[in-house]
């Protein structure tokens, strides 16, 4: 039941289970796959566009200039699958070189953005099959069973393997070892840098980031019938460098009780909700994750500046 007594629908559901168990930590916390409905979808796409989100600026170009390498990685009649496709804007660029592929297999948790833009993508790529996957990939996913016989390369760029825990990465990456036909995996990954531009990255001076991340409470809100007034959390991103991580939160800018389906929960002024993690890499800390799935880094493509990376991950 939601605030208004109506019968949740399952993800809804899923929702809020998932928001009871992280709002009853002593550290309180939820998911940052919440964060995408349609609204978080599109603010997202805005963020790519923002001067400090140096990310996805420089991931393109490096794609561009390496289309033809890796759409090469992908044998005559095969399948490109991505993990956490959004507006698959960049993937364009490897399907514009892979005109030799059987399919394109975009993964996303947005249901129905994940439809519109593959509504878009059969229009402009008649010959290519699209088959969306809606699923959340931090559990196995299911792909169509028809695509079993076909060679794959995982496709997982914008940084959003940061976003996971590294056991959750390294899962991901096993699972995706482990798809018949798997021959290669192309990884997207930031890298360390300076504080001040990653702060920047992730705290940009719109504020588009903080109306991103606080879309969770207006998503709790209007799916559950929680009351937060969300006027009353504050964004917050801060540099773990111990982690290296960017952490996000929505810090309570006063002490206040939030009412969802089956409890209440206290905040104290200053007390925050943990939302999301991008973690940064080194050449290291990139093998730590693949090596241990069965996979090796056969090529760092990387930007002049080192500002982030493409990895390209072969089987070992
Ligand atoms: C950081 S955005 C990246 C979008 C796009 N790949 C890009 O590079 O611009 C993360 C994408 O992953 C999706 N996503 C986040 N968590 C997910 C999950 N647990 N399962 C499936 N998709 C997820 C979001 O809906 C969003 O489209």
């Amino acid at each position: 039941m939601d605030g208004s007594g109506r019968a949740l629908s399952p993800g809804a559901n899923a929702l809020l289970q998932d928001a009871l168990e992280g709002l009853s930590q002593r550290q309180k916390r939820l998911s940052p796959k919440w964060l995408y409905d349609q609204r978080g979808s599109a603010l997202f796409e805005e963020i790519t566009g923002l001067p400090e989100y140096y990310l996805t600026r420089t991931e393109a170009a490096i794609l561009t200039e390496y289309a033809a390498e890796l759409a090469g990685l992908v044998p005559e009649g095969g399948a490109l699958v991505e993990f956490g496709s959004g507006a698959s804007v960049k993937t364009r660029t490897l399907l514009d070189a892979g005109d030799h592929f059987a399919a394109y297999v975009p993964i996303d948790i947005s249901a129905n953005f994940l439809h519109q833009t593959a509504h878009g993508l059969r229009a402009h790529y008649p010959r290519l099959e699209i088959a969306p996957v809606v699923a959340d990939f931090t559990a196995p996913v299911r792909l169509p069973p028809h695509l079993d016989a076909m060679a794959k390369v995982g496709f997982f760029p914008g940084s959003t393997i940061g976003n996971l825990p590294p056991e959750a990465a390294t899962d991901l990456l096993r699972h995706a070892r482990r798809w018949p036909g798997a021959q290669g995996f192309i990884l997207g990954a930031d890298l360390v840098k300076d504080e001040a531009t990653l702060v920047a990255a992730y705290d940009d001076a719109q504020g588009v980031t903080a109306q991103f991340i606080g879309n969770i409470l207006h998503r709790l809100n209007a799916e559950l019938g929680a009351d937060f007034d969300t006027g009353a959390f504050a964004y917050r991103a801060t540099w773990n460098a111990a982690l290296a991580r960017i952490d996000m939160e929505l810090v309570s800018t006063r002490a206040q009780t939030v009412s969802l389906p089956g409890a209440r929960i206290d905040f104290a002024a200053g007390e925050a909700i943990h939302v999301s993690a991008s973690r940064k890499y080194t050449e290291q800390t990139l093998a730590q994750l693949v090596v241990p799935a069965g996979w090796r880094v056969e090529q760092l493509l990387t930007d002049e500046d080192r500002a982030f990376a493409v990895a390209v991950l072969l089987p070992q």
